[in-house]
C-alpha cells in the first residue's frame, strides 16, 4: 500500500518533469508481477550500463582518480593532467573539476561536439561517492552496493529511478557527443530496468 502510494506520487512527479522538458516516465510494473528470473535479466542490463565507461569513469574508488576509458580514449588510463577529485570529490583540494568541466553555456545542444574536449553539463561535474565504486567491479559487487541503503545514498529503487531522471550527467551519458560512445540501451529503458529489478525484489546473482 505504502509503495502503491509512493508509486503514484512518483508518477505524478515524472508527469511534471515531462512538462519541464524531460522525457522519462517512472511507471513501475505491478506489485508481484516480476519473477526473480525477469528481475535478474533486468539486472544484467543494468550492469551493462553501470560498467560502461560513460558511467564507470566517474564511479571510482578511494584513490579519487577519474578514469579515461572506452573506444574514444584508445587505452584505459587514469585521467590526464594528474587530476584528483580528493575527498571532496570535486577537486577542491587541488584543481576544481569545474575549471574545465564548466557549467556555463549559451548553447547546450552543441556543448559537447568537439572530440577530446572536457564534457560539460549544466551541473557540477564531480566524482560519484566513494561507496558507489563501480570501475572494474563485478556484477555481484555493483548489485550488492546498489541495493544497500548504507552505500547507495539511502535510496529505495524508486528513489534511484527518480535520481536517474533528474541527474543531467546521466542525460549526457546517453548523448555524450564528441565521438564518445553512448551508454547502452536508453535512459528510459534503464529506468524501466531499475523499476523491474526493484519490484522483483532487487535480487543479485549470488543470492
Ligand atoms: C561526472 C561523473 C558521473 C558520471 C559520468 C556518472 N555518475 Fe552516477 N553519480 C555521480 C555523482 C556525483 C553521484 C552522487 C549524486 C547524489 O547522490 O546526488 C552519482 C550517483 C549515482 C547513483 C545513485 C546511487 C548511488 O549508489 O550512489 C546512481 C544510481 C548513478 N550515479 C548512476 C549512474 C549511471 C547509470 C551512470 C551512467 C549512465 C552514471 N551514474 C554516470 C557522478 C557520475
Ligand atoms: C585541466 C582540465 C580538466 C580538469 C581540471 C578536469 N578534467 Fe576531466 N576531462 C578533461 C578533458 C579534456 C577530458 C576529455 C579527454 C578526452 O576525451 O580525451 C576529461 C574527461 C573526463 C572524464 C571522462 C568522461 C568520459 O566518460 O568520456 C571524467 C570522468 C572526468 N574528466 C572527470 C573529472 C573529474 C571528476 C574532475 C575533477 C576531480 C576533472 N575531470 C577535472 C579535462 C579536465
Amino acid at each position: 500500500m505504502k509503495r502503491a502510494l509512493l508509486a503514484s506520487a512518483f508518477t505524478l512527479m515524472s508527469a511534471l518533469s515531462v512538462s519541464a522538458g524531460e522525457t522519462v516516465d517512472i511507471v513501475p510494473p505491478a506489485e508481484g508481477s516480476v519473477t526473480t528470473e525477469a528481475a535478474l535479466e533486468a539486472w544484467s542490463r543494468i550492469y551493462e550500463v553501470a560498467s560502461h565507461p560513460r558511467c564507470s569513469n566517474c564511479h571510482v574508488g578511494e584513490d579519487n582518480v577519474p578514469m579515461w576509458s572506452g573506444p574514444s580514449y584508445g587505452k584505459t588510463r587514469p585521467h590526464g593532467m594528474n587530476i584528483n577529485g580528493g575527498e571532496s570529490r570535486i577537486g577542491a583540494e587541488a584543481v576544481l573539476c569545474s575549471t574545465c568541466h564548466t557549467t556555463k553555456s549559451e548553447d547546450w545542444e552543441n556543448a559537447n561536439t568537439t572530440p577530446h574536449a572536457a564534457p560539460r553539463v549544466a551541473m557540477d561535474w564531480q566524482l560519484a561517492p566513494v561507496e558507489a565504486e563501480w570501475f572494474g567491479k563485478s556484477s555481484v559487487e555493483v548489485c550488492n552496493q546498489l541495493r544497500d541503503p548504507d552505500r547507495n545514498g539511502d535510496r529505495t529503487f524508486m528513489d534511484i529511478a527518480e535520481h536517474l531522471d533528474h541527474d543531467l550527467i546521466l542525460h549526457w551519458a546517453w548523448k555524450p557527443g564528441g565521438g564518445r560512445e553512448a551508454a547502452p540501451y536508453s535512459l528510459q529503458e534503464h529506468v524501466n530496468d531499475i523499476l523491474t529489478w526493484g519490484v522483483g525484489g532487487m535480487p543479485c546473482e549470488n543470492d
